[in-house]
């Protein structure tokens, strides 16, 4: 068995380094709606099976109808979104669990307080760099087309702000180097090549 940090430290003894295998984790795609953020999470989360890995999914479709039923998309309500959303990854974390949450999480304070409160290593900030123009066209769910009509009030992007990440770990683009759209599975092997290459994936 591979025992989290957090219960080593709950033990009283303290992790070797070799146990930072960081087998507890999250990683919390910022993007614009459209972006493709949950299908990105949704192919990672397979490959991440794949590899054996225990994985927990958490996105608006589940936590919005639950958790945060009673909250909607003023600064503040968004704020306590993805507070409680943080507080739940970093339950799973401690547990051994990777997390892999989409959400918009249009504010840097916001997700620079999740960071804070996950241990050093644990919060990896996945930027979805898609361009606004893509997302609207792309329009799954027609709420662009609303927004733009006056329908919808405070959405991101269009009346709302989306302050991009500084320093994310990392960038996802919308295009290769040879201009080619990047699909769900590159973004997702990026991801997994970072993982590997930063020795996230060692270990059980
Ligand atoms: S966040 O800003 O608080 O992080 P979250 O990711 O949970 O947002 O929810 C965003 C999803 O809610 C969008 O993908 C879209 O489907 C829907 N939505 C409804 N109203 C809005 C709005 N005003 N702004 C952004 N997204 C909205």
């Amino acid at each position: 068995m591979h025992l989290s940090r957090e219960t080593k430290r709950l033990e009283g003894k303290t992790p070797k380094e070799d146990d930072l295998t960081r087998i507890s984790s999250t990683w919390i795609p910022a993007g614009l709606s459209g972006s493709g953020k949950s299908t990105v999470a949704c192919t990672l989360e397979h490959a991440l099976a794949a590899r054996g890995k225990v994985t927990v999914l958490l996105d608006g479709d589940n936590v919005r109808h639950g958790l945060n039923s009673n909250l909607g998309f003023k600064a503040e309500d968004r704020e306590e979104n993805i507070r409680r959303i943080g507080e739940v990854s970093k339950l799973f974390a401690e547990s051994g669990v990777i997390t892999l949450t989409s959400f918009i999480s249009p504010y840097r304070a916001d997700r620079a307080k999740v960071r804070e409160r996950m241990a050093k290593g644990d919060f990896l900030e996945v930027y979805m760099r898609i361009p606004i123009e893509i997302c609207e066209e792309r329009d799954p769910k027609g709420l662009y087309k609303a927004a733009r009509a006056g329908k919808i009030k405070n959405f991101t992007g269009i009346d709302d702000p989306y302050e991009e990440p500084e320093n994310p770990e990392i960038t996802l683009n919308a295009k290769d180097e040879e201009g080619n759209m990047a699909s769900a599975e590159d973004m997702a092997a990026e991801i997994i090549k970072y993982l590997d290459s930063n020795t996230y994936l060692r270990g059980p």
